[in-house]
């Protein structure tokens, strides 16, 4: 296990199912997060908001939302009449996420895999840097979970951690991040949202190390 998942998932955040598990130290999350970024967090996030077309009026599902960063700025671009809801199943980051979001960006707790949530009741998912921490088994629910809840036409947009090609880069990973981030099997993220049922518009690369598609529900 990397460093950074000792000291974020706490002592039993941690998985042994080859996902990252939960993220348990909120605090601790927000502050590397936006230090990872460099700076540029926000930059980067309203680039994914923008990229997910997020429209005013839509209402909008954040799955695996951490402490709420990317549903909050997507609360932005819903406005007026929008609203989003993030749903992550550890307690602490839900518990921060909603003493820091403005009203019309809610959370639940819950996993990918058992959204509470109506069918066809979602104009836009998104999702960011949490594939690779839902256990890979419950990978296709969540995403069969996910298509449930848009309704046709809906849109989907997921991006997360793309391993540095770079050997060194990718064992520094594997030493601060872990193995789920090292080996994070980026290259099947298109695989398992077509097999949910969607059809993927289009994918990308977008720095510093993420990778993301789009997909529309039928
Ligand atoms: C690295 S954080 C990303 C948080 C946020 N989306 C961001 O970009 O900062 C990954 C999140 O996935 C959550 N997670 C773990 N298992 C999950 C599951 N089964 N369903 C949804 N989220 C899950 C973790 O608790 C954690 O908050």
């Amino acid at each position: 296990m990397g460093l950074g998942r000792k000291l974020l998932g706490g002592p039993d955040g941690h998985a042994d199912d080859g996902s990252g598990g939960l993220i348990r130290r909120a605090r601790l999350y927000e502050f590397f997060s936006a230090v990872g970024f460099g700076g540029f967090r926000r930059r980067v996030f309203d680039g994914l908001v923008a990229l997910a077309g997020a429209q005013p009026g839509d209402e909008v599902l954040d799955i695996g939302c951490g402490t709420g960063y990317f549903s909050r700025r997507a609360a932005r671009a819903v406005l007026p009449g929008g609203r989003v809801v993030g749903i992550d199943p550890s307690p602490p980051v839900i518990d921060y996420a909603r003493r820091v979001a403005p009203l019309h960006c809610t959370f639940r707790l819950a996993g990918a895999e058992a959204l509470p949530l109506h069918d066809a009741s979602i104009d836009l998912v998104i999702s960011s840097l949490a594939v690779h921490h839902i256990p890979p088994e419950l990978r296709a629910t969540a995403l069969r979970e996910a298509f449930r809840v848009l309704r046709p036409g809906g849109r989907l947009f997921i991006a997360d951690f793309r391993p540095p090609r770079s050997r060194i880069a990718n064992r520094l990973v594997g030493m601060l991040s872990g193995h789920a981030m090292q080996h994070n099997p980026i290259h099947e993220l298109a695989g398992l949202i077509s097999g949910a049922g969607f059809e993927i518009t289009g994918s990308g690369d977008r720095r510093p190390l993420l990778h993301y598609v789009h997909a529309t529900r039928p």
